[in-house]
């Protein structure tokens, strides 16, 4: 995959892996990185250490209620932007049982992990296809591979993220646009304070999680997932073998270690 002269957009660019993300296609030659999330001083922020190496277009957008993915493709439209890559990097969870969890935050957390995500996929597709060399990146999880007691429905939302790409990548392959799924596993980010989750596991950087998925880009293979960093590989290999029971108990472990 050749991004060179290309038009990105990076949701969730704000921190983390998002704006690592972005800062890689800058250096890769991408013309132009849309970023998107909240937080619109960070995204200032990124947008001018990116300045000089691409142009950096922030945008504030919610994509965590109804309607904000139709929001932000109208904008990127009046903006007079065509995206040739789309990356859905946004995502949030919320640790704690079920039981517990406050229903709009996880109304919210479905909405910006699997809605939203589902929703810019299809309002840009006509014109990743058109575009010759269009990219959908899509971040799951490890927790995509197992169901996650403690985070019900993060995990749930990130089995869908996972099965929703790799299906579209059948779907997609002879129109050229390269679709992948990327599963990290713990990563340093503010991913698990805004959780309010244990930090548990080995931890790999954003830059890491992004190496794995340009390997994944630029590669021959094309393969439809990857999942990050040797352990978690390895994690994601042995759930695969082990009874759904054992799956259980294996994520109800890791969320308590
Ligand atoms: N960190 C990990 O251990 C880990 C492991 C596996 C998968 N992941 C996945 O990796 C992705 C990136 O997470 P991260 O680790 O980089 O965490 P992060 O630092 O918390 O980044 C999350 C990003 O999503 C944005 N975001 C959150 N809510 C949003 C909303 N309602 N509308 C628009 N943007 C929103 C945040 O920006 P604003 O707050 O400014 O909106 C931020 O830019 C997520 O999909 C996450 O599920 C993370």
């Amino acid at each position: 995959m050749n991004v060179e002269g290309t038009t990105v957009l990076v949701t969730g660019a704000s921190g983390g892996i998002g704006a690592e993300f972005a800062r890689r296609f800058a250096r890769r030659g991408a013309a132009r990185v849309v970023l998107v999330a909240r937080s619109e001083d960070k995204l200032d922020a990124l947008a001018a250490e990116l300045k000089g190496t691409t142009e950096a277009i922030p945008i504030v957008a919610d994509l965590g209620v109804p309607g904000g993915a139709q929001r932000l493709v109208a904008d990127v439209r009046t903006r007079g932007l065509r995206i040739d890559t789309l990356v859905n990097n946004a995502g949030s969870g919320s640790y704690g049982d079920f039981a517990g969890l406050a229903p709009e935050r996880i109304g919210a957390e479905m909405q910006l992990n699997v809605v939203s995500l589902v929703e810019l996929t299809r309002l840009f597709l006509p014109e990743l296809v058109e575009s010759g060399r269009g990219a959908v990146v899509n971040i799951a999880s490890i927790t995509a591979y197992l169901p996650m007691s403690g985070m019900a429905v993060y995990g749930a939302t990130k089995a869908f993220v996972l099965s929703f790409t790799e299906a579209i990548w059948h779907e997609l392959r002879k129109t050229g646009v390269t679709v992948l799924a990327v599963s990290p596993g713990p990563t340093t980010s503010d991913f698990h304070r805004v959780a309010d989750a244990p930090e548990n596991g080995n931890f790999e950087t954003p830059q890491q999680v992004v190496d794995t998925a340009f390997r994944a880009l630029e590669g021959s293979r094309r393969p439809p997932s990857v999942v990050s960093g040797r352990t978690t590989r390895f994690q994601s290999r042995v759930i695969g073998l082990v009874p759904r029971r054992t799956r259980i108990t294996l994520g109800a472990r890791a969320m308590a270690s």
